[in-house]
């Protein structure tokens, strides 16, 4: 028997109908419907963090990332600025770099051998006609940025605005941990089987925290409680914040250090969260008890005892700035039920491994908790794939997974109201 095929999914109703403080409907997380539209109005539109300053040190270093059906060259031309273009060749269209990353010299497609600079212009292109006019066959351009180390691209030809005040808020937090002089300390990619809101969402929340062993040894799992949603298990936890928060706020102000929380998640198109807070333990780092893994600092820091600075930007990343490292992670989609975390830890140039610092004490908190966060990303995406799934309720410490569902429906909201306006 021939079976029926199933019906397109309206992604503009449910967008419509969407309820605020419950969970999303099953289709945002398991349509190729829905996975198309956010590739389109979210990723294509929006700044999206892709790399580090430290993973380009050198002119001609490069990665590729890919979103969607679209694939990006990010890379340092000979003026040492970070340059992104489309890696299609202008010829006949052949995908360039098929490496993730590495080092050109020039930009040379395999197919014909056209070849570009590493500022997109093209050099060379055997055998054309004498007419033929190189200038106007440069590779298009992306629009791309750095904030104080980390590199963001924008794929829409406008891309939104409020970037330069986000950039202008974030830098005076992010700058003092020099991340544009830091070097790779190591990269872990790790494909979660869930809708890339799911890894997101579970990023925003600490409620599910009691499924993170390693990470509470450092982290304290307050975040988004506020004082008075505080479960009792937590009174003690909290009690124990508060002396950090008063002492780590003594050491930001002696050195001039931003702290105040900055929180724009959701009223803004370029949604972000920043703030410098005190880590539990020794209070300097995410290690079993809290000091710092690196002896090198990241800057000429009179103590590591300096917590951690948090930064969120919507709609792919987040970071951990300390004393004596970073850790950056951004979420990038490959199918509705498949997301690319990439977490780089990054250290003071130079920093020597054996030395200065152990990988396995780097890396193993995060490394972990990421293992964890991929299973209760892939068990959401099961449960939300069940014709039995309902949306549920936000608790209130989930305000910024709330925060994240309200920014992104009401991105697709204008997206799909500028597309109505075009036709
Ligand atoms: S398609 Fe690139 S040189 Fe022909
Ligand atoms: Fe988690």
């Amino acid at each position: 028997m021939k079976q029926a095929t199933p019906a397109a999914v309206d992604v503009a109703e449910f967008v419509a109908r969407r309820s605020v403080g419950q969970s999303l409907e099953a289709p945002f997380y398991v349509s190729q419907e829905f996975f198309d539209l956010d590739i389109e109005a979210v990723f294509a539109r929006h700044w999206l963090f892709v790399a580090t300053d430290a993973e380009l040190p050198e002119p001609g270093d490069y990665v590729t990332v890919a979103i969607g059906p679209y694939s990006i060259i990010v890379v340092r031309d000979d003026n040492e600025d970070v340059r992104a273009f489309h890696n299609v060749c202008r010829h006949r269209g052949a995908r360039i770099l098929g490496e993730e990353r590495g080092t050109v010299g020039n930009i040379v497609c395999g197919y014909h051998q056209w070849t570009y600079g590493v500022d997109g212009k093209l050099l060379h292109a055997p055998s054309q006609a004498p007419d033929f006019a190189p200038s106007c066959f440069s590779l298009r351009s992306v629009h791309a940025r750095t904030v104080a180390g980390l590199v963001y691209i924008c794929l829409s030809q406008t891309p939104p605005e409020d970037f330069d005040e986000v950039a202008a808020q974030a830098e005076p937090y992010l700058a003092p941990h020099n991340l544009a002089k830091a070097k790779v300390a190591a990269q872990i990619d790790l494909v979660e089987n869930g809708n890339w809101k799911l890894t997101m969402e579970n990023n925003r929340e600490c409620y599910h925290c009691g499924g993170h062993p390693e990470l509470l040894c450092a982290y304290f799992p307050t975040y988004g409680y506020g004082e008075q949603n505080l479960p009792a298990v937590l009174r003690p936890t909290y009690e124990r914040y508060l002396q950090a928060d008063a002492a780590v706020r003594l050491t930001y102000d002696s050195l001039g250090l931003p702290y105040t929380l900055v929180e724009e998640l959701d009223t803004r198109t370029t949604g972000f969260r920043i703030q410098r807070e005190p880590l539990d333990g020794a209070g300097e780092s995410y290690t079993s008890d809290g000091k710092a893994a690196c002896k090198r600092l990241l800057a000429d820091f009179p103590t590591a005892r300096l917590g951690r600075l948090a930064f969120h930007t919507q709609p792919n990343a987040w970071f951990h700035l300390m004393a004596d490292h970073a850790i950056t992670f951004s979420a990038i989609p490959l199918g509705p039920d498949r997301t690319l975390v990439r977490t780089t830890w990054l250290v003071h140039a130079d920093a020597v491994e054996g030395i200065d610092y152990d990988l396995d004490t780097l890396t193993k908190v995060w490394a972990a908790t990421n293992e964890q966060d991929a299973l209760f990303v892939a068990r959401a995406q099961q449960g939300v794939s069940s014709p039995a799934y309902v949306p549920g309720p936000y608790a209130p410490s989930e305000e910024d997974v709330e925060a994240f569902a309200n920014w992104y429906v009401t991105r697709l909201r204008a997206y799909l109201s500028d597309t109505e306006r075009q036709r």
